[in-house]
């Protein structure tokens, strides 16, 4: 069997082409994304809403202003936590970040995360087009958007060379058609090819080869689980690739066991499309939850918006959908009939709950 290239990404080298995707809310905390870079790949804590459900965060505090000014300042000191439990976990592996653009707290999140040892920022649900300004007291740290169309670098590529000279140190090309979690297309666009990574991946490999003289490698993101599927993404001329659905049926995956077992036991036919307050569709296994919001109910339309956590959301400004924050967290923690769950259409994989080091093995060829 043909050994698989290490990835390197800026100034960080793994010895297996494996990035742990971010998963919010802390379904990708400090044990998973430890476990993964333990194992040889590049492990990821997702930063979205963490001080939802830390020591740091009174969510029955009465005064809407000082509840939202703690949330922001949990969120920061969750971030801190996390980060370095990562780093006991695992001391010398590569550990990233993953923080949405569409998040309010982005900048503080950066700067919280660079202050506090990442090797690499991931970043998508928007394009991060200030990312180099923020980091720029630290240019170790690894800046890696993630995007769904060859469009999308292209603009990134100029906007970071003509205002900061900096490119980025990589790509994650998430494909809308696969992937769990929000997806950068929208529904009525899913089956068109062209979006498909069989056109973005050649297509982006091809510009980033013709434009700049610093390789800068593409990760494929988006059903892959198996040995078989990633080598197929890295035959299309991804240089690795990005894995979340197939990390959440693990001994290590941050999320409550409930929700590891749901994963564990969902069918690809349990898979269906959901709308987000954010505007975009989500991908996320079928429960009651998701059956009510898609039967155009509002779950939790009383809810007050406890945080304002997002740029864009339906919820807060006209009460549609749901609170993205409070549906992904009760998942996470458990519930899994009132919660989201988002997956990838790879699910089904697992055959048991297993230790990352053996999915890893199964991935990379033992
Ligand atoms: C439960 C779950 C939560 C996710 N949360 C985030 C997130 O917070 N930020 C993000 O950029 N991507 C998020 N994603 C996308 C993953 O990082 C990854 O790119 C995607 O899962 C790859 O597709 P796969 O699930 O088919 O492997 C999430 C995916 C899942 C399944």
């Amino acid at each position: 069997m043909q050994p698989l290239s290490p990835l390197t990404i800026g100034q960080h080298t793994v010895p297996y082409p494996v990035v742990q995707g971010g998963m919010g809310i802390r379904v990708s905390g400090a044990n998973l994304a430890a476990a993964v870079a333990n194992a040889g790949g590049i492990g990821v804590v997702s930063a979205v809403g963490l001080g939802m459900h830390s020591p740091h965060f009174d969510i029955e505090e009465k005064s809407p202003k000082k509840r939202q000014d703690q949330f922001f300042a949990a969120n920061r000191l969750a971030l801190i936590d996390e980060l370095q439990q990562a780093r006991t976990l695992s001391p010398n592996g590569v550990i990233g970040v993953n923080i949405m653009v569409a998040a309010r707290d982005y900048e503080t999140l950066v700067a919280t995360a660079v202050d506090h040892g990442v090797n690499l920022i991931f970043s998508g649900a928007g394009l991060p087009l200030t990312l180099p300004e923020l980091t720029a007291h630290r240019p170790e740290v690894a800046l890696v958007p993630i995007i769904s169309s060859a469009r999308a670098a292209q603009v990134i590529c100029k906007k970071w060379q003509r205002s900061f000279g900096r490119l980025p140190d990589a790509f994650v090309v998430e494909n809308p058609q696969t992937a769990g979690g929000h997806l950068g297309a929208k529904a009525e666009d899913l089956d068109n090819p062209a979006i498909g990574s069989e056109a973005v991946i050649p297509e982006l490999v091809s510009y980033l080869a013709e434009s700049f003289e610093t390789p800068i490698p593409v990760i494929a993101a988006g059903g892959i689980c198996d040995r078989a599927t990633l080598l197929q993404a890295l035959g299309l001329g991804a240089s690795g690739v990005q894995i979340g659905t197939r990390f959440i049926p693990t001994d290590e995956c941050d999320a409550d066991r409930r929700y590891k077992e749901f994963h564990l036991q969902a069918q690809p036919e349990d898979i269906v499309l959901v709308p987000s307050p954010v505007g975009l569709p989500g991908r996320a296994l079928r429960n009651p939850f998701v059956d009510r919001v898609n039967a155009g109910e509002a779950p939790g339309a009383k809810d007050q918006c406890f945080a304002n956590c997002l740029q864009v959301c339906k919820f807060r400004d006209s009460r549609e959908t749901y609170c993205i924050l409070r549906a992904l967290d009760r998942a996470c923690r458990g519930d899994v009939d009132n919660g989201l769950v988002f997956a990838g259409n790879s699910v089904g994989q697992a055959q048991r709950i297993m230790p990352v080091a053996e999915v890893m093995a199964e991935l990379v060829g033992g």
